[in-house]
């Protein structure tokens, strides 16, 4: 079975989906890989460790593209806006694509990538559960993002971190202050921890304090109504009450620090405000906000996504697509989350999507022509999808595909 990588497109993206060593591994295991020529420049691969690997450089992407049962991508495909490819108008009908498409937000693309007739695959909606960890690239993505967010902090900081003492004086540790500890919050506590930094944190997740402090930083406590934890995991939007308490708590604290680290974020809903100007006013000069929610609404009442803003003395950085700029290791831990996923659709080397397994249900979010993720349904005024889930549809050639769409068409005309 053909799997095809091809370059990424959008602006900046310096990662690729599979890397030489994954590919060698997929190789083995029966899987014929063909990648775009230059796919992997960015993140340190070249054409010859590829085809080193077992892999077949294509020339450009259609080529790459030709024959393929699935295509696996980083960033989504692009729909001919903005003056980038129809990416998704070039899939064949029928092709598997696995891919981030930011299916809570982006519900464009997953409509179109329905109505082409792809069965399309989120690395953002894999289940985090146990069985699907090594496919959790929300994670993996997630703490080289955090990891960079430190590095940002510290090398923006007019100070060092350490306390050093030296001939010259001694210097007492800088002060960050972590805002949301999910998985990018604890590596940047993580990171700024080794850099020698005193670090705090606040989540409205109680489950979180303990992980806080074992990564040898200060947990800050409020008292909110309830636990703000869904069944999910992930955090439920507070009430204004809470939010008025978590406000007053974070502003009690950010004026002795010299960093602060946001990554709150509700998942669907823009990120949640958490520092007001009047915080910013109240910090020390030269301070520094390192802002990773602002492509999503900001933490930070006046960060910009792509942009450092200037606000009295305080520098608001709001950094978009982290990851990509540790392209190496980031597409290192992503390759194996998509090979893993990979895996989980073709055991045996063959295509065997089977939609009463959660994995593979959770994470579709189109198939025979339809959008299946639930939540773009509803943000696209389309009705809950049936109860169970329809037959699994061959996939993999346009035929299949047609004839899937066909059978769904005629099922709708039965029902109604
Ligand atoms: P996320 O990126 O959705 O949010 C980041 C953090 O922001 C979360 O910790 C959240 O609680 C926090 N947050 C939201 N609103 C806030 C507010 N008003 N103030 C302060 N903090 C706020 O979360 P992420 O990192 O993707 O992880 C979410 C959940 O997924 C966690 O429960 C985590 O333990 C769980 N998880 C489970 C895994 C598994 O395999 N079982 C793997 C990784 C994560």
């Amino acid at each position: 079975m053909r799997v095809a990588v091809p370059k990424e497109s959008r602006p900046g993206e310096r990662r690729v989906a599979l890397i030489p060593s994954e590919c060698r591994s997929l190789a083995r295991k029966g899987f014929e890989i063909v990648i775009e020529g230059g796919a992997g420049l960015e993140a340190g691969f070249t054409d010859a460790e590829y085809t080193e690997a077992g892999a077949t450089v294509a020339r450009g992407p259609t080529e790459a593209l030709a024959g393929a049962a699935v295509v696996a991508r980083v960033s989504a495909p692009a729909t001919g806006a903005n003056g980038r490819p129809d990416e998704v108008a070039a899939l064949p009908r029928g092709t598997v694509l696995i891919s981030h498409l930011n299916p809570l937000v982006d519900v464009d693309t997953v409509s179109k990538l329905a109505s082409a007739g792809v069965t399309a695959f989120a690395m953002e909606a894999v289940p985090r559960i146990t069985r699907a960890q090594k496919m959790d690239a929300l994670s993996s993505q997630a703490s080289v993002a955090g990891y960079r967010a430190a590095l940002i902090g510290a090398s923006e900081l007019g100070r060092f971190l350490p306390m050093l003492t030296t001939a010259a004086g001694t210097i007492r540790p800088s002060k960050v202050l972590v805002l949301g500890a999910g998985v990018a919050g604890l590596q940047a506590i993580a990171t700024s921890r080794r850099l020698g930094a005193v670090v705090s944190a606040f989540d409205v997740r109680p489950a979180v304090k303990e992980q806080v402090q074992s990564l040898g930083a200060s947990f800050l406590e409020a008292e909110l109504d309830e636990g703000a934890e869904t069944e999910g995991g992930y955090a439920r939007a507070l009430s204004e009450d809470e939010h008025q308490k978590e406000l007053d708590l974070i502003a009690s604290h950010i004026a002795e620090v010299d960093v602060v680290i946001t990554t709150a974020q509700i998942p669907g809903r823009p990120a949640p405000l958490l520092v007001t100007k009047a915080m910013l006013d109240s910090m020390k000069p030269g301070s520094v906000v390192v802002d990773l929610a602002s492509e999503s609404g900001g933490n930070c009442e006046v960060s910009e996504p792509g942009k450092t803003v200037k606000h009295g003395n305080v520098k608001v950085i709001g950094p978009v697509n982290l990851p990509a700029s540790l392209p190496v290791h980031a597409s290192q831990m992503y390759a194996r989350n998509v090979s893993e996923f990979l895996l989980h659709l073709a055991p045996e080397g063959e295509l065997n999507l089977d939609f009463e397994d959660e994995i593979t249900a959770q994470a579709c979010v189109s198939h025979a022509g339809e959008v299946r993720f639930a939540p773009a349904r509803e943000k696209l005024g389309l009705p809950p999808l049936e109860p169970d889930p329809p037959p699994a549809a061959p996939v993999g050639t346009e035929a299949a595909v047609d004839a899937a769409s066909a059978d769904a068409g005629s099922q709708n005309d039965e029902g109604g």
